[in-house]
């Protein structure tokens, strides 16, 4: 494997997502920034040493660990469960729930680079993977999801920053059957009332119509920002109890 070297420079004030990074590849250096998924998945092993090892995310373990803890109270067991990963970006959630035992993971996520970069760093963890914008799913994608009759939905990291709207959430969650399992983690502040990510409404909607039961939630730090300023998040476990009817959805971002 080549060796990659990167630098982050020191600045007073870095934006979520839009934080710089020197990164030196294979003899040329280049400034990306952190949500650059593309540039950043193409270099092995970089987005592990950028976000965990440096940045110290904590997402992965801490939401699937709350999801175990939540089957294990409810007396559920994790071979029963299919995932559906939506932004499974490199595989680092699915190979978290390959770990607790989950029969079946398939990952989805809007670009190619993400696929490749699980195929080879976690080969073998997801059943299936799909390149998709899940905004915009063709009738045979769909058909084969639901084949696999997902009583599980997983999106961690994911949600917001221009990557995952309420609408991409919405479709994945009406993707998996009643009674399924969800877990999510989600910026803390994109909870509060009328929020304009739509996020707090659509989940306030959801559990005031009966559609999700929240089970569990935890707040936690999930990374540092570039500029030393902690990102906590919502790590949130629930159940579904129906699917997002289409008013509800034709309004949503
Ligand atoms: C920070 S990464 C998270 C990856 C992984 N879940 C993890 O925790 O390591 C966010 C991922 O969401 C993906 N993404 C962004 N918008 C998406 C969309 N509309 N549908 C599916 N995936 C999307 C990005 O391509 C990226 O791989």
């Amino acid at each position: 494997m080549d060796n990659f070297s990167f630098i982050l420079p020191e600045v007073d004030k870095a934006d979520q997502g839009k934080e710089k990074i020197i990164v030196t590849y294979k003899g040329k250096t280049k400034e990306l920034v952190t949500h650059d998924y593309p540039a950043i998945y193409s270099i092995p092993g970089l987005y592990e040493n950028l976000f965990y090892d440096t940045l110290n995310c904590q997402s992965p373990k801490v939401v699937c660990g709350l999801l175990g803890e939540v089957l294990k109270e409810k007396d559920a067991s994790p071979d029963e469960l299919v995932a559906l990963d939506v932004g499974a970006g490199n595989g680092m959630v699915g190979e978290e729930l390959a770990g607790l035992g989950v029969d079946k993971v398939l990952g989805v996520d809007i670009i190619e680079e993400a696929a490749e970069a699980a195929h080879r760093d976690r080969p073998g963890v997801y059943d299936a993977y799909y390149v998709q914008d899940l905004t915009d799913l063709p009738g045979e994608v769909e058909d084969e999801i639901n084949e696999e009759n997902p009583n599980c939905l997983s999106i961690v990291a994911a949600l917001g920053f221009d990557d995952i709207p309420p609408q991409a959430f919405a479709s994945g969650y009406n993707l998996i059957t009643d009674k399924g399992w969800v877990a999510f983690n989600i910026k803390d502040e994109f909870l509060q009332k009328n929020h304009p990510s739509g996020f707090s409404d659509l989940i306030n909607r959801m559990v005031d119509d009966d559609l999700l039961e929240i089970m569990e939630q935890k707040h936690y730090q999930h990374r540092l920002c570039l500029d030393g300023t902690p990102l906590n998040y919502y790590a949130v476990v629930g159940r579904k109890q129906g699917d997002i009817p289409n008013q509800m959805l034709s309004g949503l971002q």
